[in-house]
């Protein structure tokens, strides 16, 4: 079997951890693998398959022997570093928002536009992770019944925000126990028991960039003409992200019709049985897969519309399985 020569970079992070962790478990057929992180961390070792790999500094000439770069650090490094690692012969897949608007750069879900991949110039963006969980599901009711606007509210785990943002909810947690005065200083407020209607910087505009991203990747990966608006919230939750989803539909929609849709659909699973208390929760989803649904029920206020519920793990298809399942899907389409 042909094996691909693989970089981590920004290895020791939430999602990089991650990426690595899908490698193994989806059996990709990986070659040589390096893990490229900062210099103050160099000589770490990372576990990879029951072998222990040191990792190294990402700089330019890392890329050289690298067929495919996982980038699972800021916007800034990425911006700086994909294009050298693109030059020196790799094919980039960047986990953060640095290249996810460029015209010139495909934004990928498999799911939902896999041949948007083939205009690929070297650099791939994965989505943010609060748009890839609300359009796995959305897209097979597009399809059908051509969604015309979305209504989202997101409910969004601290380990969106990395390593940092686990670290200040669990030191808030030991620091309530101990009753000693708590800090903050990645959030502009205290996480613990809260809720912060704030993720990322506001824009001129009122919305945050979070919510810009929601609206402008929906655009860019689903259709331009649906309109999206969105309010993003950083909720006192470790790991998965959870919507509240509204659709309004062109065509007449009926809540059996979803359900045996998103049934059917790749990715997707439904949990919606309130009888007995069935939904989505992120304690529940943590480690999986799928794209999880439930209380889907009809909009009253509006002709055809449906409400749902979307949970899904944030670092794995919110980022890293979604980067691997983008790998795969250029060595099934053969556009390595
Ligand atoms: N967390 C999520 O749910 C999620 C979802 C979708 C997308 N993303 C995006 O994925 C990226 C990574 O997020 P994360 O949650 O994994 O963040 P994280 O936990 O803070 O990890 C970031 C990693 O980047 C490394 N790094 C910093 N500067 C570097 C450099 N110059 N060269 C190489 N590595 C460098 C850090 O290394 P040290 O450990 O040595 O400091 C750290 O391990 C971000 O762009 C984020 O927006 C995250």
């Amino acid at each position: 079997m042909k094996t691909y020569n693989i970089a981590v970079v920004g290895p020791l992070g939430l999602v990089g951890r991650k990426v690595i962790d899908i490698l193994v478990e989806r059996r990709f057929p990986v070659g040589d693998i390096k893990f490229l992180g900062t210099s103050k961390n160099k000589n770490k070792k990372v576990e990879f398959n029951g072998e222990s790999i040191l990792t190294e500094v990402a700089k330019e000439g890392a890329f050289m022997d690298v067929d495919i770069a996982f980038f699972c650090v800021d916007s800034s490094i990425s911006k700086y570093l994909a294009p050298i690692a693109v030059k020196e012969g790799a094919i980039v897949i960047d986990n953060s928002s640095a290249w996810r608007m460029d015209n010139n750069v495909p934004l990928i879900i498999p799911e939902v536009n896999p041949e948007d991949l083939h205009s690929h110039r070297g650099i791939i963006s994965n989505p943010n992770c609060s748009t890839i969980q609300m359009l796995v599901p959305l897209k097979p009711l597009h399809d059908i019944y051509k969604i015309k606007r979305i209504v989202v509210s997101t409910y969004q785990s601290v380990s969106g925000t990395g390593k940092q943002g686990m670290e200040e909810l669990n030191n808030q947690m030991i620091d309530y126990c101990f009753n000693v005065p708590m800090t903050s200083s990645v959030y502009p407020h205290q996480i613990l028991f809260n809720v912060l209607p704030h993720i990322d910087h506001f824009l001129e505009n009122g919305y945050t960039k979070e919510e810009m991203k929601m609206v402008n990747e929906t655009k860019k990966i689903l259709d331009e003409n649906i309109k999206v608006t969105a309010t993003t919230v950083r909720i006192p939750v470790f790991i998965g992200h959870s919507e509240s989803v509204n659709i309004e539909t062109e065509k007449p929609i009926k809540v059996e019709d979803v359900i045996n849709i998103l049934e059917k659909a790749k990715g997707v699973k439904v949990i919606d049985d309130i009888k007995s208390n069935s939904y989505p929760m992120p304690i529940h989803i943590q480690g999986k897969d799928e794209v999880f649904v439930g209380r889907i029920r009809k909009d009253f206020s509006i002709e055809n519309g449906i409400n749902m519920w979307i949970v899904a793990d944030n670092l794995r298809k919110g980022a890293a399985l979604n980067s691997v399942q983008i790998a795969e899907t250029l060595i099934e389409r053969n556009i390595l």
